[in-house]
């Protein structure tokens, strides 16, 4: 009887070897393993040995039972497998890979949807380098060497005199030294300051503005910005303009826009004030505007400054500012 056992097992082992096909392999489970099958039979019958040969036939039996179940799955799997090979190799029929179109960064879209604003508006774009000196960066800009401005921008410095600019209004005094008034500019770009968390990353997006003419007032700052702000935000959008200090403008004041979540009746988005900072402007500083041999009896301009990220946080509703930068595609291809 003991002798039976390992002969079925035997006889097992060798068709499960030539079985081609899953078919096979399950009528092969079907013939050992089934209800009737040969190793389940042999179970049944076991009360028909000697009490003695049992124990260690029932032992032997449910081993082999379990090994032949294993080896049936994995022939199965390796059946299934080369199946899978061998159609990927001639099937025709099966659609081709896919390549996804790119889109373009909602950093971008932002950008350009911002200049385009302007462009129609008659400013021309400019750009600046993103390694910048410490004259234009600051001391053009009217920051005294230590001005404790410089502090509220936690600079990079890669040498004494040479910074990752801090902001894009280093393309203010760049401009004005090879150009003579009017000038009309807007320069997008990467700024760089040491910080980091939700909302604020090392390296960042701003567009600056700039406007010199004879006979420029705070009140054309207000009525570009205000045209601006409708036309990205919706007309309905509302303005505040907040005296605020910088440097090189004079006076100063930062913009708020009713917040575009609420609507003004306060959420977490605008922490329950209903305004939203979204640039800082001023008129360009007398300081600045000799400091590139301008006229300051004839000539009067604005300046301002907004963060693209946030704009784009904003619009998109977006709640943290580092997805921008982790290339998941999962998030940049809903843009
Ligand atoms: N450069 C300022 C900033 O980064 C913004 C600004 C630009 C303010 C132009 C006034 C005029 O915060």
């Amino acid at each position: 009887m003991e002798k039976n056992l390992e002969q079925i097992n035997t006889a097992a082992l060798k068709e499960l070897d030539a079985a081609d096909k899953t078919k096979k392999v399950k009528e092969l489970s079907i013939k050992y393993l089934g209800r009737k099958g040969e190793l389940t039979l042999f179970l049944r019958n076991i009360s028909q040995l000697p009490p003695e040969e049992r124990p260690k036939a029932g032992q032997r039996a449910n081993q082999i039972k379990k090994e032949l179940e294993v080896r049936f799955d994995n022939k199965i799997k390796q059946l299934k497998r080369g199946a899978l090979a061998v159609k990927d190799e001639i099937d025709v029929s099966l659609p081709g890979r896919t390549q996804e179109p790119g889109t373009l960064h909602p950093i971008t879209r932002i950008t350009r949807e911002i200049c385009d604003i302007f462009i129609s508006m008659g400013f021309d774009i400019v750009e600046g380098p993103e390694v910048e000196t410490d004259y234009y960066n600051f001391e053009a800009l009217n920051f005294q060497k230590d001005h404790p401005a410089r502090d509220m921008q936690d600079t990079f410095y890669v040498s004494d005199n040479i910074v990752l600019r801090t902001h894009t209004s280093p393309t203010q005094p760049r401009v004005m030294e090879k150009q003579d008034p009017p000038v009309r500019i807007i320069a997008p770009g990467k700024v760089y300051r040491c910080d980091s968390d939700l909302t604020h990353t090392p390296m960042f997006h701003q567009v600056e503005g700039l406007l010199v003419d004879k006979n420029v007032s705070f009140g054309d700052l207000k009525g570009t910005l205000t045209t601006f702000i409708h036309r990205m935000f919706g007309s309905k959008t509302m303005l505040r303009f907040r005296p605020s200090y910088f440097p090189f403008t004079e006076p100063s004041a930062e913009v708020d826009i009713s917040c575009v979540m609420c609507h003004g009746k306060g959420c977490r988005i605008c922490s329950k004030t209903g305004w939203l900072e979204i640039l800082g402007s001023g008129m360009v500083h007398p300081a600045v505007l000799e400091n590139v041999n301008y006229d300051t009896s004839r000539y009067t301009g604005f300046a301002f400054g907004m963060g693209v990220d946030r704009i784009a946080m904003l619009k998109y509703g977006i709640d943290d500012i580092r997805k921008y930068f982790e290339n998941d595609f999962r998030f940049l291809s809903q843009f």
